[in-house]
C-alpha cells in the first residue's frame, strides 16, 4: 500500500468571502500550503490578505468552499492544531507595563490553562522562546521599553511559546526599521531550518522576507500570482525596498 502523504499545514479549496453584508473581499482562492513551507502572503492595502490569513486560521468562516488545517476542516470536532498568530495589530498592546517575560508567559498558559503556577517544562518553554527570539537580556524589562522591533519579537516569543505547528504573523513589519526587518527574517528563516516550522507571513512590503521565503503568494481580492518570488514580474516588486 503507498504511504500516505501527510495533509497539508493549510488548504482553501475553492473559498470566497464577504463580510457580512458586503461586496466579495476573497474570490475563488485555491491554495495549499505543505508543511513547512514559508509563504510571504503579499498585495496592496484592502487586497485582502488579512482576511485570507484570518481564513486559513478558521478565524472566519468562507462563504463558499472548504478550508482545511492539517487535514481537518475548520470546526470540526477533536484536537485543534497549535497556531501561533502574531496579529496585526499586536504592537497596540506594548502601551501596558508588562515585562517581556509575562506576555510570553501569557502565551504558554493559553495552552496548558491558567490553575497555578507554571511548571518547571512550561517554564523552560518560555524560556527557550525568549532566548530563541534574542531577547534573554531583555526578559524583565517592560515591553513599551523596546523597540518596534524588539516588541514584535516578544509577540512572536509569545506565540511560540504555545509550540505552534503554524506560525501565522499579519504585517509583523509595520514601523519597524529596515534592519530589524532583516534580522526578523533570518529569525523566521531560521525557526524553518531548525523545527520546521511552516510559516505564513503577510505583509505589503515584503522586501526584506522575500529572499527567504520558499513561496509568494499576491492577493488582490483573488490570487494574482503564486510561486517562486524570483519569478515574480519586475514591476511588482516594491521599489522602497533596496537590498
Ligand atoms: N471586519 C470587517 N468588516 C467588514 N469589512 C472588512 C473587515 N475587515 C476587512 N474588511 C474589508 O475587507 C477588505 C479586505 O480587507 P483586509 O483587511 O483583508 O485587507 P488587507 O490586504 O489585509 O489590507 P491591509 O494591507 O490594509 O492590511 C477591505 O475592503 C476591508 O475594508
Ligand atoms: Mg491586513
Amino acid at each position: 500500500m503507498p504511504v500516505e502523504a501527510p495533509p497539508p499545514a493549510v488548504e482553501l479549496d475553492g473559498v470566497s468571502f464577504a463580510y457580512r453584508g458586503g461586496p466579495p473581499v476573497l474570490e475563488a482562492v485555491t491554495l495549499a500550503v505543505e508543511r513547512g513551507e514559508f509563504v510571504g502572503i503579499a498585495g496592496p492595502n484592502g487586497g485582502g490578505k488579512t482576511t485570507l490569513l484570518r481564513l486559513a486560521l478558521g478565524l472566519e468562516r468562507p462563504s463558499s468552499g472548504v478550508v482545511r488545517l492539517f487535514g481537518a476542516s475548520a470546526g470540526e470536532r477533536g484536537s485543534r492544531p497549535r497556531i501561533g498568530y502574531v496579529s496585526q495589530r499586536a504592537q497596540l498592546a506594548s502601551a501596558t507595563p508588562v515585562t517581556v517575560h509575562e506576555v510570553v508567559e501569557a502565551g504558554r498558559l493559553a495552552v496548558r490553562g491558567p490553575f497555578g503556577p507554571l511548571r518547571a517544562p512550561d517554564r523552560a518553554v518560555v524560556r527557550e522562546a525568549i532566548d530563541r527570539v534574542g531577547l534573554g537580556d531583555r526578559a524583565h524589562k517592560p515591553l513599551r521599553t523596546l523597540s518596534g522591533g524588539m516588541q514584535q519579537r516578544a509577540f512572536i516569543a509569545r506565540a511560540l511559546a504555545s509550540e505552534p505547528a503554524l506560525l501565522a504573523l499579519d504585517e509583523p513589519t509595520t514601523g519597524v526599521d529596515a534592519a530589524s526587518q532583516e534580522s526578523l527574517a533570518a529569525l523566521l528563516a531560521e525557526l524553518r531550518a531548525d523545527l520546521g516550522m511552516t510559516i505564513l507571513y503577510v505583509s505589503h512590503e515584503f522586501g526584506a522576507v522575500e529572499h527567504v521565503v520558499s513561496r509568494l503568494v499576491l492577493v488582490r481580492g483573488r490570487i494574482v500570482f503564486d510561486g517562486d518570488p524570483a519569478q515574480l514580474p519586475a514591476l511588482w516588486h516594491d521599489p522602497s525596498h533596496t537590498h
